[in-house]
């Protein structure tokens, strides 16, 4: 595997089935300081577990924080039609050696990232509610972090609703914190996530690397197209939304990328939740505060995605 820097990075995120594989590839190609969770796929205590799960069948020696389990406003929603009452519904889960080293992923946020001043990135694959408390008590954690990619929202349009997608749409208020926090922001929203389909012959080609931890991610992308095909499609395969965010940072020449100025709708009847993007590109516009990825180069992440798991044992 080709030698690049490896930046510095949480993982906040709520396992769920892409974010896996979000661990899988942050766990190899960053510098994975701790991993933290949130409510979201599932209740809190499922996303911390299922975390603690995947990180105990890659081997992987990273700390779990747990954090918040409601978003900053109401309660949260949850997505069992996808990910199953467990939120890693598909392979059996292994017995598990492992617990949470703290039930304060913002405190851990905030240390870490003060510790190594403009060097440490968020990289958030669920919704945003741990990283918004961490802006909202660190009044100066915009300062010291090199930036957020995060997956979340859609240009211009959404999951749960035509407007709104699901980690956005779970807490729009901490996505409103995040958007207008001056923080350098890179999103993986669905109109580039769409564009890299997982399916039931890379379950195969995970499995062709031949570890436990291939296997077993193999049986989430099996569960998981499923599920798509179930709930959307009627096709056996499903987007790997929360492995572009990752990428987005270790990879950022499988993608590209437009400059927009992005809000987040909170009050609309029908768009609550929703990205607003201004693409006019005139004068009028606002200046831009967010790096929106707009496209994928699928084969080549696919492919990274195999390559990574060979390194697995
Ligand atoms: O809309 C897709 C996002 O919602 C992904 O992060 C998935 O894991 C769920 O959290
Ligand atoms: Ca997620």
């Amino acid at each position: 595997m080709s030698e690049r820097a490896a930046p510095p990075v949480i993982l906040d995120c709520d396992p769920g089935h892409d974010d896996a594989f979000a661990i899988a590839l942050a766990a190899v190609h960053t510098e994975l300081l701790g991993i933290t969770t949130v409510a979201g796929n599932a209740p809190l205590a499922a996303t911390t577990r299922n975390a603690l799960v995947v990180a105990q069948v890659l081997d992987l020696d990273v700390a779990v924080h747990a954090g918040s389990p409601r978003p900053l406003v109401g309660e949260g929603r949850t997505a069992e039609f996808i990910h199953g009452d467990s939120g890693l519904d598909g392979p059996p889960p292994p017995e598990l050696h492992r617990s949470a080293l703290s039930n304060d992923a913002v405190r851990f946020i905030v240390d870490t990232v003060r510790a190594r001043p403009g060097a440490v990135w968020i990289v958030a694959t669920g919704p945003l509610t741990n990283v918004a408390l961490a802006l909202r008590v660190a009044p100066d954690l915009h300062e010291h972090l090199a930036g957020i990619a995060f997956m979340g929202g859609g240009v211009p349009f959404g999951n749960v609703t035509p407007a709104a997608e699901f980690n956005i749409l779970v807490d729009p208020e901490a996505a409103h914190v995040v958007v207008s926090s001056g923080v350098r922001l890179v999103m993986a929203g669905l109109n580039v996530t769409h564009g890299w389909l997982v399916d039931g012959g890379v379950a195969d080609d995970l499995r062709g690397t031949g570890s436990d931890a291939a296997n077993f991610c193999a049986a989430l992308i099996d569960y998981y197209c499923d599920a798509y095909a179930r709930a959307f499609s009627g096709k056996a395969e499903g987007p790997l939304h929360d492995a572009c965010a990752v990428l987005a940072l270790t990879h950022p020449e499988l993608f590209e990328r437009e400059s927009y100025h992005v809000e987040v709708e909170l009050t609309g009847t029908h768009t609550r939740g929703m990205t607003v993007a201004d693409l006019r590109g005139v004068r009028q516009s606002a200046l831009a505060n967010v790096e929106v990825l707009t496209s994928i180069d699928a084969r080549a992440a696919t492919a990274l995605l195999i390559e990574t798991f060979a390194t697995y044992r």
